[in-house]
């Protein structure tokens, strides 16, 4: 059994708890114009929801929680909703940092972190290292992230160990790609979840969505709560996962 799964009273089938979810958390905005608060204010709230939700996951067992915080398409985006995205970050990273000695998390970054600023990159090579050796789960936060330039990133790589002589084309497949990914050696995510109404990956997890399920409620990312999220695994559990074979 997973070392930190707290036995809770659930309905839940502990026996098909996903290792690995995914989660768009989209809705920051409208939160914030509702309640007529700058979007800063939403995306703080949100920023709660997701220390709340991560802590929920970890207590389930779930060993993967990946998160989509900035993409790539963010930067289209006012320079001062980005500033205070960015400056959310920074506390959120320096908070981590000093719970690293107790908390069990292990932060993992996925995205080209080269285009955010050099303050920032030193924080999360730090926070990589502090929690590598972490036993609970592992938080991936997709940070300047794309999934096709994860793919475009990934393919340069292999590419230039072809030019160096280390691999045969032929050699690639759908393993060793993987492997050029930032999800390296991670298993692919058995659910997806996106609040808000939206319906659509918007460039998140690509190659790894392949045959995930999906679970989109129209709560929006503030709002959603640790039963939106135990409900979200609960109806999981019913899907018959086929993998485009047939029913056994
Ligand atoms: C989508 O909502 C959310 C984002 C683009 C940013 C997500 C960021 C956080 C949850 C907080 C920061 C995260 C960390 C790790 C500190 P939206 O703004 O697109 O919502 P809208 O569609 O209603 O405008």
């Amino acid at each position: 059994m997973f070392p930190f799964f707290k036995k809770k009273k659930t309905n839940m089938d502990i026996r098909k708890i996903p290792r690995h979810i995914a989660i768009i958390m989209d809705g920051n905005g409208r939160w914030a114009a509702k309640r007529s608060l700058p979007k800063k204010a939403g995306h703080k709230a949100g920023a709660q929801t997701l220390e709340k939700i991560s802590r929920v996951a970890m207590d389930m067992g779930i060993e993967h929680l990946t998160v989509y915080a900035f993409s790539t398409e963010n930067w289209k985006r006012s320079e001062e909703e980005i500033k205070g995205i960015m400056d959310l970050l920074r506390y959120y990273l320096k908070t981590h940092m000093e719970r690293a000695k107790k908390d069990q998390v292990r932060i993992h970054i996925i995205g080209d972190i080269h285009r955010l600023d050099e303050d920032i990159q030193e924080q999360i090579r730090i926070l990589e290292e502090l929690t590598k050796d972490k036993q609970g789960m592992c938080l991936h936060i997709a940070l300047n992230y794309g999934g096709r330039d994860e793919i475009i990133r990934g393919a340069r790589e292999f590419g230039r160990r072809v030019a160096q002589g280390e691999l045969l084309p032929e050699q690639l497949d759908e393993g060793m790609f993987g492997s050029f990914l930032d999800t390296a050696g991670v298993p692919d995510p058995e659910l997806m979840i996106r609040t808000s109404g939206e319906e659509r990956i918007s460039n998140f997890l690509l190659w790894q969505l392949a045959y995930s399920e999906f679970s989109f409620t129209d709560k929006l990312w503030p709002d959603f709560t640790e039963e939106d999220f135990k409900k979200a695994i609960f109806e999981y559990q019913f899907r018959e996962r086929r993998f485009g074979g047939r029913k056994a």
